[in-house]
């Protein structure tokens, strides 16, 4: 591709197109974890994540939840609406895992009597910090308007998607999306994908996603393509 590369991040790689509005993303293979102290590839997940996450943009899409998705052009590219990135992190949570039972002493699994929705800095060298609405307003990074959407969004994203995964026998424990400004409007952006997700079979309990990767369990290329196939019935 002789298109010009705009940006390169862990596991992303982003060119120009000939239209402004519109950019491709290309998926890597590359893994990093706890802040790119670890790094690996797992091979193939750049093709599973550009799938899997252009499957659940279209499905967010017809439920009424604008994205940056606009057409899949190979394997591990996809044209995408060009949009400024909101730094913030939002991550929902249904079930205690990661990094919230390190910090409330909760276990693995354990049920949580309501979802979590929390908010990271999207800042690597300050490790992406946890904020709350009141940072994000003194910071500038977002307007009670657009953070108002955010929430809405997120929450039915996390409606949306549950729903539908359960039928797949994947629970979704929590996953982290990720906001950018289009023409005046707040829309979903990044990536849904098993980086971003932490995916559990719903009957064995066994780990679908990049904890895989992040705790060394082996079987990671295995659980990528398992849950390409469980959503794509490949
Ligand atoms: P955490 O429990 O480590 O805070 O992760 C919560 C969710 O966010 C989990 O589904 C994995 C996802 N996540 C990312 O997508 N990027 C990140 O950098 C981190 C730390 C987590
Ligand atoms: N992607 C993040 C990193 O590289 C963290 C993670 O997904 O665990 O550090």
């Amino acid at each position: 591709m002789n298109q010009k590369l705009i940006y390169e991040g862990k596991a992303k790689k982003v060119y120009q197109t000939q239209d402004p509005d519109i950019v491709v993303v290309e998926y890597k293979d590359d893994a990093t974890a706890f802040n790119g102290l670890k790094k690996g590839a797992i091979i193939g997940k750049g093709a599973v994540n550009n799938k899997v996450s252009n499957h659940l943009f279209k499905l967010l899409e017809k439920r009424g939840i604008p994205t940056h998705y606009e057409k899949e052009i190979s394997d591990t590219q996809t044209l995408v609406k060009k949009v400024q990135i909101i730094p913030i992190e939002v991550i929902v949570r249904n079930i205690a895992a990661g990094s919230l039972c390190k910090r409330l002493g909760l276990s693995e699994g354990a049920k949580l009597k309501s979802t979590v929705l929390e908010y990271c800095y999207k800042n690597d060298d300050l490790g992406d910090p946890m904020i709350n609405e009141y940072h994000i307003k003194a910071l500038g990074l977002a307007t009670e308007e657009e953070l108002d959407t955010i929430a809405k969004y997120s929450f039915l994203t996390n409606q949306i998607l549950t729903d539908y995964l359960k039928d797949m026998n994947i629970e979704l424990i929590d996953f982290k999306l990720e906001f950018g400004r289009f023409k005046g409007e707040v829309i979903l952006a990044d990536e849904i994908s098993p980086d971003t997700c932490r995916f559990w079979d719903s009957k064995s309990g066994e780990k679908l996603d990049k904890d895989r990767f992040r705790q060394d369990l082996g079987q990671v290329e295995e659980a990528y393509q398992e849950i390409l196939r469980r959503l794509m019935g490949a």
